[in-house]
């Protein structure tokens, strides 16, 4: 068996690994690095009902990786850079040979890769993801609990805060249709909602996330082979508004199960990978 442990900004998650099954998932929060892995690794082994004997080796990946020592819990620590986790993790949760694979954590990266892994490149990412959500809301609305922003943006209208290319230009323009947005929070007054701002933020962050990606496709030729891995893909909302810029960009989106665990298992995949050899 194999575990692999990814140490985000935000969680730390494990995987177990049993040849290429998945025979157990289990997720903290990331305080102390060294901690959140020992944590995470208790937990998955007391679920699984398995011993530390049974683990041949630990992935570790995820940007805290880089923190960990030798040994956890007296187990061997191989590390996997995170970029050919997420490029590894992505095409094994979408079946594919080839991807852009969107990992959208804390932050974004984008990765590409090709040839069922053999080529694996980190192509760039955005600052904006999901603690914009949380720092932005933090302090405009006064909480950064995710599950309460995602119902006030569900309430909320973004179009009272979005300036969009109706309000600017009266119709369409160009491909652009008259409902897109010219520029996010460029409309905001005293009189918008709270829920208002809420569909704002995530309007903000989803177009910003769904239109860095469509460049990204097109400049690789992969827009029937997009990956949206990451927690944040989990939410109905952030997916609902990327799937409108995807409809716009015609690129077509995969977003997996067990998303979120994309690193953890790609960690795992290359030491599979690396034992073969
Ligand atoms: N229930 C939820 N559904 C969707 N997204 C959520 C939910 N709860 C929190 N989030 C968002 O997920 C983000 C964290 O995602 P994730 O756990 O994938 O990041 P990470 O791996 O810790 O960070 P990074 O990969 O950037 O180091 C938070 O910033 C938050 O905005
Ligand atoms: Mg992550």
């Amino acid at each position: 068996m194999i575990i692999g442990i990814d140490i985000g900004a935000t969680t730390t998650r494990a995987v177990a690994l049993e040849g290429s099954e998945i025979i157990g998932m289990e997720t903290v929060r990331t305080t102390d690095t060294q901690a959140s892995a020992h944590s995470v690794l208790d937990k998955i082994l007391q679920n699984i009902g398995r011993d530390s004997k049974d683990v041949e080796q630990i992935a570790i990946s995820g940007g805290g990786a880089r923190r960990i020592g030798e040994t956890i819990l007296n187990l061997p620590v191989a590390r996997v850079d995170e970029i050919r986790a997420i490029g590894l993790g992505g095409l094994a949760l979408s079946g594919k040979q080839k991807a852009l694979i969107v990992s959208m954590g804390t932050g974004t990266a984008l990765v590409v890769a090709f040839e069922g892994g053999k080529v694996i490149r980190h192509i760039g990412g955005t600052g904006v993801g999901g603690g914009t959500v949380e720092g932005l809301s933090r302090r405009m609305l006064g909480t950064d609990r995710f599950e309460v922003l995602e119902e006030m943006a569900e309430k909320g209208n973004a179009s009272k805060v979005d300036l969009t290319v109706a309000d600017i230009a009266g119709g369409p323009v160009g491909i652009v249709p008259a409902e897109a947005t010219a520029s996010n929070f460029g409309k905001l007054r005293t009189d918008a909602s709270k829920d208002d701002v809420a569909a704002a933020i995530f309007n903000m962050v989803s177009q910003v996330i769904g239109v860095v990606t469509a460049m990204a496709a097109k400049g690789y030729n992969l827009e029937e082979d997009v990956v949206l891995v990451g927690k944040l893909i989990q939410s109905k909302k952030i997916a609902e508004v990327i799937r409108q810029v995807a409809e716009l960009f015609q690129m077509k989106l995969c977003i997996p199960g067990n998303g979120e665990y994309c690193v953890a298992i790609g960690a795992a995949k290359a030491i599979c990978q690396s034992m073969k050899t």
